[in-house]
């Protein structure tokens, strides 16, 4: 079976504003699908008041609030006493970083690596120069971009309290094997894992005691929904962690690394994604009495088909034209390459190779997108920094040639 991809493009109404257009900065912030936009309009329209108290529009307020953390607990496998929604990636790295460093001392570890954003790096790295934690660079091969399991090792000791990592990079694309990285870290040292899944969750939502992870964060306004960051937090570890809710919340999962408070309608727009992804698995497969995390699974085999099929094209373009570097991973065939694909021009600038595509209708950028370490470690200047294209399952062949028909013309 293959994606219908009509049926796809008709639940997204922003791809028929300008057919002419190829959006090709999906990892900046996706398209929002129509059943988000219809839980947003609903709740705006009908219940923008304080939510759970006992007057109807208020109590439907919160069930809808209340049914978008469910949903998601569901889809991730976890309770939703394990779920914080808060503004976004970033912000939630920064409270977590307090709730969790508070208890760090001198003597103590932490690896980060040099792929990831900056939300899963800087927030880490401060708090452990605060606290004189030790910090350790797992650092990647400098000339792929790409992260080595085996050199991972020799970072771990007793003493290292953290891993953090990407579960695949917003510049190489490439897909980190989580579990085998997990066991791997569990194996060697008694230190937790959070996990940055902020460019891995648009093609992908995995089960969250699968991977074995402690803690996993992703933003819902790159997987199609409202401006959202959702991050799990294993339960077993609250304890060591401080509260950074109001003192009177204190001990209510909810809040407890949410110190923003919940925007509301936001909240309940997280559902409309989920609504979205039962009705594709809904047209592919029919009424189905499976658990949400296995019909993310059986859409996921779907969509990462047709991802391969988008990204192959690009990657043989880019890997053979002897103006450009491709970074990360030439092909897909390990099914383990995202259509994230990013590339250096030597001939001309990233700008100005950006602009051209852009004249040409190519919805691109040019940047370190906040992987700034990574781009620089690469030997790139992080300030006119590469060519991202970044499609998801939306994207169709047609869209494809017209960007290698763009290319080609502007090289
Ligand atoms: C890989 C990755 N991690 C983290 C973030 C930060 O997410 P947010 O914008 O929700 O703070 C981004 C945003 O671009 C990202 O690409």
């Amino acid at each position: 079976m293959k994606l219908d991809i009509d049926f796809v493009r008709s639940q997204f109404g922003q791809l028929a504003d300008d057919p002419e257009f190829v959006f090709a900065s999906n990892a900046g912030g996706s398209y929002v699908c129509n059943q988000a936009n219809h839980v947003l309009e609903h709740y705006n329209h009908h219940t923008r008041v304080q939510p759970y108290s006992r007057y109807p529009s208020s109590a439907e307020a919160g069930r809808a609030m209340d049914r978008a953390r469910q949903g998601w607990a569901d889809a991730l496998n976890i309770d939703p006493g394990e779920l914080t929604i808060g503004p976004s990636t970033s912000i939630n790295t920064y409270v977590m970083a307090q709730a969790i460093g508070d208890l760090w001392k001198p003597g103590d570890e932490i690896v980060v690596t040099n792929q990831d954003h900056e939300a899963n790096s800087g927030v880490w790295r401060r708090k452990a120069l605060e606290k004189g934690v030790t910090i350790r660079q797992w650092e990647v091969e400098p000339e792929s971009g790409l992260l080595d399991i085996e050199s991972l090792f020799p970072l771990l000791r007793d003493n290292t309290r953290w891993v953090f990592f990407t579960h695949c990079s917003n510049i190489v694309g490439t897909v980190n094997p989580v579990t085998e990285i997990v066991k791997t870290i569990k194996s060697g040292s008694n230190a937790r894992v959070f996990v940055d899944a902020v460019a891995y969750a648009p093609h992908h939502i995995s089960d969250m005691k699968a991977l074995g992870v402690d803690g996993y964060a992703f933003s819902l306004y790159k997987v199609f929904g409202p401006h959202q960051g959702l991050m799990y937090i294993n339960r077993d570890i609250h304890g060591d962690m401080t509260s950074q809710a109001h003192y009177f919340n204190s001990g209510n999962p909810a809040k407890d690394f949410n110190p923003a408070g919940p925007q509301h309608a936001q909240v309940a727009g997280c559902a409309g994604v989920l609504d979205y992804f039962d009705e594709l698995h809904r047209h592919h497969f029919g009424a189905s009495d499976k658990n949400s995390n296995a019909r993310l699974d059986e859409i996921h085999q779907l969509v990462l088909q047709h991802e391969n099929e988008l990204a192959a094209p690009i990657l043989d373009f880019i890997e053979h034209h002897a103006d450009l570097r491709l970074l990360g991973k030439t092909h897909t065939r390990d099914n383990d390459r995202a259509p994230t694909i990013a590339f250096k021009p030597l001939k001309q600038s990233a700008a100005e190779l950006t602009h051209k595509l852009q004249d040409a209708g190519i919805g691109t950028e040019h940047g370190n997108f906040y992987a700034h370490r990574l781009i620089s470690d690469l030997g790139i200047d992080p300030e006119d920094g590469v060519i991202r294209l970044s499609l998801v399952h939306y994207g169709n062949q047609d869209e494809v040639d017209r960007i290698l028909r763009a290319l080609d013309s502007a090289l």
